[in-house]
């Protein structure tokens, strides 16, 4: 008895050891501990008409804030926000097909019951670029903290007067539902910002174009993907599936590669980011050129300039001809059989 009982315990011993050595070397114990937040300051940023002006060029330029925060009518050619329903957040699982669970782009504007008028200014700031939600949950990274993690203390600061001067909007919504086991596993993203973050040198084009590029989230539409995850060394060549009420398209290759679209000229890239045309051919509108649309003709062309920088990546994808499977991303698309 007493021998059974040593046995016992020694087998329950290395059961433990086995899950905690297992459970260090997979998915960490971040799932379990909860996501790695900073606590909250009390800051308020001041309202000044330049914080405003920038905070609008980047929320309604190049951060496509609205474009996910806001519902709109897919079936215009520039997928037009429903009038007066600016920045009052949509579902996104009701909208785009495959993700984990049900997941809300929130309310963002003043609204003190439904949407960001009690939040605080640090709040928002920690929820843009740490990806930690008023509530201290982890946010799904479809929201692109990881890459607005990068913009400057001034560009953040210049957000959040911006979203406190749109108008209040009542817009009840549900709470976002991530789906088990990507809910556990997402707490590892969010990372505390501790240090400022300095200003980036905009001198010349490709530094002003990767810094547009990165606070325009291109890569996560423009990379393939496997499991929610960017495929190594894939970076920008497209092939990532969309699917919603635009139909079933996929990201197209932006890099210098013959596959890609080595086919722009400068002016061409600005007149299609203007449009949603490439010749006669529209754009499906999940690609957000109506929101890029509205960036000054430098800036365009200044991410012109930095995607002629990446490095070329062959991957044939082409969104004219009739989709056929691709080995590489794994979806339908044109092109696909020749990967
Ligand atoms: C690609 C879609 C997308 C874009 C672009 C986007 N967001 Fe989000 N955002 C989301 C989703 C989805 C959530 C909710 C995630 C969740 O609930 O886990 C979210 C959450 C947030 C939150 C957290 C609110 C809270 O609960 O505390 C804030 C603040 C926010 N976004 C602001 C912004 C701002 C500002 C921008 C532009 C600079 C932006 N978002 C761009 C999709 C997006
Ligand atoms: C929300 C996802 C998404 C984001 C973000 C996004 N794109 Fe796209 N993009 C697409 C999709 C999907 C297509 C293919 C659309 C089609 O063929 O109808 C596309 C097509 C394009 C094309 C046309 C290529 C061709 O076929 O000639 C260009 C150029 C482009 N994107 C540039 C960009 C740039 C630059 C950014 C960032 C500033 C960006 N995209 C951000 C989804 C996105």
């Amino acid at each position: 008895m007493k021998n059974l009982k040593k046995k016992l315990i020694i087998a329950t011993g290395i059961f433990v050891l086995i899950l905690v050595v297992g459970i260090s070397l997979t998915a960490g114990w971040r799932p379990f501990l909860g996501p790695r937040a900073r606590p909250l300051i009390n800051r308020n940023f001041l309202r000044t008409p330049q914080r405003e002006a920038r905070g609008r060029y980047l929320v309604e330029a190049v951060s496509g804030c609205m474009d996910c925060h806001s519902p709109h009518d897919w079936t215009r050619h520039d997928a037009p926000i429903l009038p007066g329903r600016e920045g009052s957040g949509q579902e996104m699982s009701a909208m785009l097909q495959d993700l984990p669970g049900h997941i809300v782009a929130p309310n963002l504007t003043p609204d003190p019951e439904t949407g960001a008028g009690r939040w605080s200014d640090d709040a928002l700031a920690r929820a843009i670029r740490e990806g930690i939600g008023h509530d201290g949950r982890a946010l799904f990274p479809l929201m692109p903290y990881q890459h607005f993690r990068q913009l400057p203390d001034e560009d953040v600061a210049s957000i959040v007067v911006y979203l406190r001067s749109l108008p209040p909007v009542r817009n009840p919504l549900p709470q976002t539902e991530i789906a088990f086991p990507v809910k556990y596993l997402i707490r590892d993203v969010p990372q505390p910002l501790t240090q400022p973050v300095a200003e980036t040198d905009l001198s010349d084009p490709v530094k002003r174009g990767k810094f547009l590029v990165n606070a325009a989230a291109c890569e996560d539409c423009h990379t393939p993907q496997s499991q929610g995850r960017p495929l190594p060394g894939r970076d920008f060549s497209g092939g990532f599936a969309l699917d919603g009420p635009w139909g079933h398209v996929v990201s197209a290759n932006l890099t210098p590669d013959p596959s890609g679209i080595p086919y722009y000229s400068e002016e061409q890239f600005v007149k299609t980011l203007r449009t949603g045309y490439i010749g006669a051919r529209p754009l499906r509108q999940i690609m957000p050129w109506s929101t890029f649309r509205n960036m000054k003709d430098e800036d365009l062309k200044a991410i012109y300039a930095y995607l002629k920088t990446l490095p070329p990546v062959r991957h044939r994808v082409d969104n004219t001809e009739p989709p056929t499977y691709c080995p590489v991303d794994k979806n339908w698309h044109g092109g696909g059989n020749l990967n």
